[in-house]
C-alpha cells in the first residue's frame, strides 16, 4: 500500500468535508471550526491514491506542540493511519512535548493515545457541550 503524509492542500478541502463532518467530528470540532482549521501550515494529511485517510492539525508552542483534531475516515480505521500520521509530525517537529485534549469518554481515542504513549496530566471538568470532561494528555520525548 503506497500512502503519502503532505501538509493540507486547498484541493483537499472538499475531499475531507465528504467525511471529516462525520458524527464524532462534529461533536468535537464544529463545522465552522473545522473549515478554519484547514491550513497548509497546521494540518497534515495521509493520502492514498488521491483520498485522505487521516487527518491532523496542530499548533506550534515554542519547542512544544499540541494536537487539535485528528481523524481518520470511519471505514479506514484500525489499519495504522493514524499512529503512522502522528509520528511522522512528532518525528518532523522533534517537539519536546505533544498534549491534547480528548474527551473522557472516548474510548477508543483514550485507548489509541495510551498505545502511543500518552499521559495524563491533567483535566478540564465540563468541558465539553455535553458535559464531559477534557482529559489533558502529554507525550514527551
Ligand atoms: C482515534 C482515531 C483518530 C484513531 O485512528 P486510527 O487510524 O483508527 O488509529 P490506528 O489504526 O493508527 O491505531 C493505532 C493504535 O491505536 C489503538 N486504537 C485505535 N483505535 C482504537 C479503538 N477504537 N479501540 C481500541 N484501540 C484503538 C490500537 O491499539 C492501534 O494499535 P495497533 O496498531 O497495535 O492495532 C480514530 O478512531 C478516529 O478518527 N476517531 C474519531 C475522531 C476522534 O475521536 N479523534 C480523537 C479526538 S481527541
Amino acid at each position: 500500500m503506497s500512502f503519502q503524509i503532505r501538509p493540507f492542500q486547498s484541493k483537499d478541502f472538499v475531499e475531507l468535508m465528504k467525511w471529516l463532518p462525520c458524527e464524532e467530528a462534529s461533536f468535537y470540532w464544529p463545522g465552522s471550526y473545522l473549515e478554519s482549521s484547514l491550513r497548509p501550515e497546521s494540518t497534515w494529511v495521509l493520502a492514498e491514491e488521491g483520498f485522505i485517510l487521516s487527518m491532523v492539525t496542530f499548533q506550534d508552542l515554542l519547542s512544544d506542540g499540541e494536537v487539535l483534531i485528528l481523524a481518520t475516515h470511519p471505514s479506514a480505521r484500525g489499519k495504522g493511519f493514524a499512529r503512522k500520521l502522528l509520528q511522522a509530525l512528532t518525528d518532523a517537529k522533534q517537539y519536546k512535548r505533544l498534549w491534547l485534549e480528548v474527551h473522557e469518554k472516548n474510548e477508543g481515542a483514550l485507548r489509541f493515545y495510551q498505545s502511543l504513549g500518552f499521559l495524563q496530566v491533567g483535566q478540564r471538568p465540563t468541558y465539553y457541550r455535553d458535559g464531559g470532561t477534557a482529559l489533558l494528555l502529554e507525550l514527551k520525548r
